[in-house]
């Protein structure tokens, strides 16, 4: 049987097909029952935040309370790690202490180093790398908006960053095909993209790089956008906001899609860059049920987990 009890959530890249499986009916059971269902009563969740965190934050805290159990946020200042005390000794002392890890941090190896030296489990809230508990909410997301996942075409414009990196990890899992156009040096990790063309044979999903966000879009069931200059990126923004332009997701675009194209970004949006007011407010956007299905999604993680 496929289980994820006690192990780490580091990227949908080590999940196997089942496990994204599972983490996908598990959050369309708890959608479906959002009340208090005590199944981590008396536990508790470390969240570390080296960056900043609107839905990733209050989602986990929320999503924790709900299941009967405790979120703890602790910015890098606040604790010794900040001063220096290694991540080896954090983590084997927040082991003692409580019953899970979240952490969001600029370096992937932090996360990876947590996930070593922790005896509990431990989830990415998003590295430099990748953001994989936003791609499983944004692959249940469509799942709810379409009733299928397989075939589906999503095309990703803009800066080729840690939400591509699990979105093309994701995709390929659930047998979407995946176009993304972006300009020359801001594409995805070539290590990526090779990795999910070999789980593409196995799935069959179709894997398209572009230069040209019109070739992306023009076939596709979702077009995904995120911002230009990621956290920790921002003594590069002006000339990312002048090399990204031609890729901004606007109205102009839009004619050229299907008329029933899902429109999503995981938010923080920076209007009037990446994507115009008339698309993220139009009548194709989902994006304020993305951000809805983070605390669903999560709570499912956390279930699977760390549920005794
Ligand atoms: N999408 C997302 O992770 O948002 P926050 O940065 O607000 O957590
Ligand atoms: N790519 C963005 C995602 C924010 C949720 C960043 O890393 O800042």
């Amino acid at each position: 049987m496929t289980t994820l009890s006690k192990k780490d959530l580091i990227s949908v890249s080590l999940l196997s097909i089942e496990e994204v499986e599972l983490i996908l009916t598990e959050t369309e059971r708890l959608k479906k029952c959002p009340r208090n269902i005590n199944v981590l009563a008396g536990q508790t969740l470390a969240m570390i935040f080296e960056k900043s965190s609107t839905r990733t934050r209050v989602s986990f805290e929320v999503g924790m309370y709900q299941l009967g159990g405790l979120g703890m946020y602790f910015s890098s200042r606040d604790l010794q790690i900040g001063r220096g005390e290694t991540i080896h000794d954090t983590a084997k002392v927040l082991s003692r202490y409580v019953n899970g890890i979240m952490a969001r941090t600029f370096a992937h190896q932090t996360v990876l180093d947590l996930a070593k030296y922790a005896s509990i489990p431990v989830i990415n809230g998003l590295t430099d790398y990748d953001h994989p508990c936003q791609a499983l909410c944004d692959i249940f997301t469509v799942y709810e908006h379409k009733g299928k996942l397989k075939g589906l075409t999503m095309a990703y414009i803009g800066d080729g960053n840690n939400v591509l990196h699990s979105l093309v990890q994701s995709c390929v899992k659930v047998g979407m095909n995946i176009n993304y156009a972006s300009p020359e040096g801001y594409r995805p990790l070539e290590s990526v993209i090779t990795e999910a063309k070999d789980v593409a044979k196995t799935t069959g999903s179709i894997i398209t790089p572009t230069d040209n966000a019109y070739d992306a879009i023009k076939n596709a069931d979702i077009i995904y956008t995120d911002v230009w200059v990621s956290m920790g990126q921002e003594e590069e923004n002006q000339k990312r906001i002048k090399d990204l332009k031609e890729f901004q997701l606007n109205g102009e675009l839009m004619k050229k899609a299907k008329p029933d194209v899902l429109v999503m970004h995981c938010l923080p949006a920076h209007r009037g860059e990446e994507i115009t007011d008339e698309v993220v407010d139009g009548p194709n956007s989902i994006v304020f049920d993305q951000a809805e299905n983070r605390l669903h999604t999560q709570k499912a993680i956390m279930k699977l987990l760390m549920a005794k």
